[in-house]
């Protein structure tokens, strides 16, 4: 057991829509630093255990702890403000607003200059904006997007929007990152880029990692540790080795022989 308390603690977490249970008894903990895989079938609940820890569904069962403090019962916004963050399965950016602009707007909650200030343009408003311009360069310079300030975001190829949406991650304080099928879609150039960049992330930022992933050898050369679910509940639980020769994982995958 280690000393430190978890970045993340879920505790018996579930959700069930319309009697179906789409999330039910789901524990993890994740230290800092460390990135865990969550992986599993089309429609097991992979999705459904992000929206539950950024606060889009209410749990119908259990809680999470982010550094000990109760997360669940707290709006997107909130949860995102203690430290929560992610990307999602489909792009979402600001189309139409240059790479450096996306950055901007997600960190305009970490702004400390008044409404009055900004209003009237005040020196604390421009030296803020200056930080803050400097601060969205540099991150846009950890995800390889230095050069691409400018570049309106829907013009970027795939690969760097994943990549932006990251810096935009980075860009909110956030303490834990979750990443919903970032490398789907990305050519293995791309895909061998993002991984420096999770762990930069890592490194750097001591940021910890949950990383929903289908591509099974993504996820086997760079989690610690892995958690399988199945139809809502987690089947296996283990390093990568242990996993890859789990016979219920194996099942879920491929189904039973005499099927
Ligand atoms: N808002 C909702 N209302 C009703 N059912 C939902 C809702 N959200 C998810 N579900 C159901 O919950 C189950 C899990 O869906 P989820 O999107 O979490 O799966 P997933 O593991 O992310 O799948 P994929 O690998 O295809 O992305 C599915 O049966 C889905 O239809
Ligand atoms: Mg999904």
């Amino acid at each position: 057991m280690s000393v430190e308390q978890p970045v993340l603690q879920v505790s018996h977490l579930g959700i069930s829509f319309g009697g179906l249970k789409a999330v039910s008894d789901f524990n993890i903990e994740i230290g800092k630093s460390e990135l865990y895989g969550l992986i599993g079938p089309n429609g097991a609940g992979k999705t459904t255990v992000f929206n539950l820890l950024t606060g889009v569904y209410k749990p119908t069962e259990g809680a999470f702890f982010l550094n000990g403090e109760k997360m669940n019962g707290k709006k997107t916004h909130q949860v995102v403000q203690e430290g929560i963050a992610r990307t999602f399965q489909n792009i979402r950016l600001f189309k139409k607003m240059t790479a450096l602009e996306n950055v901007k707007v997600a960190m305009n909650m970490k702004m400390k200059y008044s409404l009055v200030a900004a209003a009237f343009r005040l020196p604390s408003y421009w030296a803020q904006e200056a930080e803050i311009d400097a601060k969205a360069r540099e991150l846009l310079e950890v995800v390889d997007l230095g050069d691409k300030a400018d570049v309106i975001a829907q013009n970027l190829p795939y690969g760097q929007q994943r990549r932006l949406e990251i810096a935009r991650a980075l860009a909110t304080g956030m303490k834990l990152l979750l990443l919903d099928e970032p490398a789907a879609g990305m050519n293995p150039t791309e895909t061998a880029e993002l991984l420096d960049i999770i762990n930069v992330i890592r490194k750097k930022f001591n940021i910890s990692v949950l990383l929903i992933e289908h591509d099974m050898s993504l996820v086997m050369k760079i989690c610690e540790k892995i958690q399988v679910i199945d139809y809502g509940e987690t089947i296996a639980f283990g390093t990568p080795e242990e996993i890859a020769i789990n016979p219920r994982v194996i099942e879920a995958y491929l189904g039973k022989e005499d099927e």
